[in-house]
């Protein structure tokens, strides 16, 4: 494990930081990081909503750990509102990024093994995370070790129907994206969150997502043949270009106690 800066970091570390314990299967993002926020970003004025509110939903806590950091756009702005954070990814490049983006207290390990002590954070952060994980619920397990109080997460609330053709075109050629763990917004039908409230609104331009969606940028793609992905991506263009879909974002706020009970029955 390297640690890219001990500020806040070093007194809430079980260990010395030199090896790291990682999960059987990583989908890392460091084939991506140089495109990370021009593939996954909000317009702007989304951007600011979302980061608003989520300092809001974060007020009253201190501590925060960012699970599954990324390039950090939401622990750079969560550090600059006051919040001691401290971001964990598995991809080196990703980290990197979120560093070039000024975000301190990194550190390049696995959401199933957090290096930390028991109840080292009031609150962890964890966005766009879990479905990448086939131990998933290790990962929880862990968030739930070393957070006092609450899970914060993202959700989409529609559907992108260009999503939804995309599969159906897919398994026309016998293929099927690539999805390990539950993602949180199934987690919310698993474990009622306490709190669901409205976090920005925006149109995302659908040409834009076929580009990217051209060059397989998203993981979900990445073991989708390149001629096989040509095929779908140019039946989804004749179908969808020149439109824009509204689409709205929640945050999700789950109490640590009810995801412990799920994750630990009384009675296992
Ligand atoms: C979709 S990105 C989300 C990044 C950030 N949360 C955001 O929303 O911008 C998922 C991130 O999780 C990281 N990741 C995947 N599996 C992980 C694991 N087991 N432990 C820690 N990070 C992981 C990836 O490397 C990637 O940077």
């Amino acid at each position: 494990m390297s640690v890219f800066s001990r500020k806040a970091i070093s007194k809430r570390c079980t260990h010395t930081l030199t090896t790291w314990q990682c999960s059987e299967v990583r989908v890392s993002f460091d084939r991506v990081a140089e495109i990370y926020d021009r593939t996954r970003g909000f317009p702007s004025h989304a951007m600011r909503q979302l980061t608003q509110a989520l300092t809001v939903e974060l007020s009253g806590y201190k501590a925060i750990l960012d699970a599954g950091v990324g390039t950090g756009r939401y622990a750079r702005s969560l550090q600059e509102s006051g919040f001691e954070v401290a971001g964990i990814d598995i991809a080196r490049a990703m980290i990197g990024k979120a560093e070039e983006r000024g975000v301190s207290d990194l550190v390049l390990g696995d959401a199933c093994f957090l290096p930390f002590k028991n109840n080292s954070f009031d609150a962890t952060v964890c966005i766009h995370l879990l479905h990448l994980i086939r131990e998933w619920k290790a990962a929880l397990q862990e968030i739930c070790r070393v957070t006092r109080s609450a899970l914060v997460s993202l959700i989409y609330v529609y559907k992108n129907p260009m999503w939804d053709a995309y599969d159906r075109l897919l398994k026309a050629y016998g293929y099927e994206g690539r999805r390990f763990g539950k993602g949180e917004w199934e987690l919310k039908n698993l474990v009622s969150p306490s709190r669901s409230v409205f976090a920005a609104a925006y149109d995302a331009v659908a040409d834009e997502r076929l580009e990217y969606l051209s060059r397989r940028a998203y993981s979900y793609q990445w073991e989708i043949p390149e001629d096989i992905n040509e095929k779908v991506v140019e039946k989804l263009k004749r179908q969808f270009a020149g439109t824009v879909f509204h689409q709205e974002l929640l945050l999700l706020t789950w109490d640590i106690e009810d995801l412990q009970a799920f994750c630990e029955p009384a009675d296992a």
